[in-house]
């Protein structure tokens, strides 16, 4: 990661009047590896009901794919291993998939490629390193109909209108008939999804505060990390959770020789999670200028794989 971005993306969201900071940081190494706590935290249902899906239903939707062979590509592709269940049916099915996993850790996408390599040697794949918008634009020479896959509720971390901005983008590298599957977070009764981001062993005020961390360590910083809350809200009237850092105290905090002032109580907001009802959903299909959508939901109706076909 170019360390001279991240100081800039830094300066410049700590200089707004309302402070932010850009989550995609929150994953370095030591946030990656609290993000898996996360992940298998009693309160983060998320991750449980994208694998009942995928369990229960891969094959419905593979049904609504006709050709045989078939490029799988995944953006933010992790280790892979929730997608082998997806590609197994695939070959169960009759059908050839090349996987294409996305991702900007080089390490995981490695480890990735020698999981699938050894579960199911049978699929071909071809990793990409690197940032979503650089690697989609390496895309436009393979030749085989693509689905492309955006997991993990990844969606809602894009701010409403950047969302519409995004799923235009990856239509734009699509052909006709060609597929995108989302994972995403569905509204629900607000008390679930407040306590997903406010968990009581205060695992996610550890990932939270790692940002700092990482802040102090890779730009020259002082923040100190007593000093600083995480809180998390859900507004149900438009659906996002928010994230943020609540400053404890009046404090200076300098990086790399920078002074910020922080007031006692002032905010440094890190995350959004938008969460969609079917309805809005459909809506987005049609706004981001795909023919045809169809939805998958978990049995309690938390989260939906949705099938978008161009
Ligand atoms: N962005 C992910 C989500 O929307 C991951 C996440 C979980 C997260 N808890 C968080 C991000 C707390 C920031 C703060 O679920």
């Amino acid at each position: 990661m170019d360390n001279q971005e991240f100081r800039e993306e830094v300066l410049r969201g700590l200089s707004d009047s309302k402070k932010h900071l850009p989550s995609k940081y929150f994953y370095d190494d030591k946030g990656s590896a609290i993000f898996q706590e996360i992940m298998e935290m009693e309160e983060y249902y998320l991750p449980g009901c994208e694998v009942e899906i995928l369990q229960n239903q891969s094959k419905d939707i593979i049904g609504e794919i006709l050709s045989e062979e078939i490029d799988v590509i995944e953006l933010g592709a992790g280790d892979g291993t929730k997608t082998i269940v997806f590609l197994e049916e695939m070959i169960r099915l009759g059908k050839k998939p090349t996987y294409v996993p996305m991702d900007i850790s080089a390490d995981i996408l490695k480890f990735n490629e020698e999981n699938i390599a050894s579960r199911l040697p049978e699929v071909p794949v071809v990793p990409l390193v690197g940032d979503y918008f650089l690697t989609m634009s390496s895309l436009e020479e393979r030749k085989n109909p693509r689905l492309l896959m955006f997991m993990g509720s990844n969606i809602g971390n894009f701010h409403g209108e950047r969302a519409i901005e995004f799923i235009r983008l990856i239509n734009g590298y699509l052909q006709d008939g060609d597929f995108f599957l989302m994972g995403v977070d569905l509204k629900k009764n607000p008390h679930i999804i407040r306590a997903a981001y406010n968990d009581k062993d205060g695992i996610t005020k550890r990932f939270n505060l790692n940002l700092l961390e990482r802040i102090n360590r890779e730009l020259s910083a002082d923040f100190d990390l007593a000093a600083f809350d995480h809180y998390g809200v859900y507004n149900p009237k438009d659906g996002a959770a928010l994230s943020f850092l609540v400053s404890l105290e009046d404090q200076e905090v300098s990086i790399g020789g920078r002074k910020f002032s922080f007031e006692k109580f002032e905010t440094i907001h890190t995350e959004v999670s938008q969460k969609y009802s079917l309805k809005e959903l459909d809506q987005l299909a049609k706004l981001t200028n795909f023919s045809w959508d169809r939805h998958f939901t978990d049995s309690k109706g938390y989260y939906s794989l949705s099938l978008f076909r161009k």
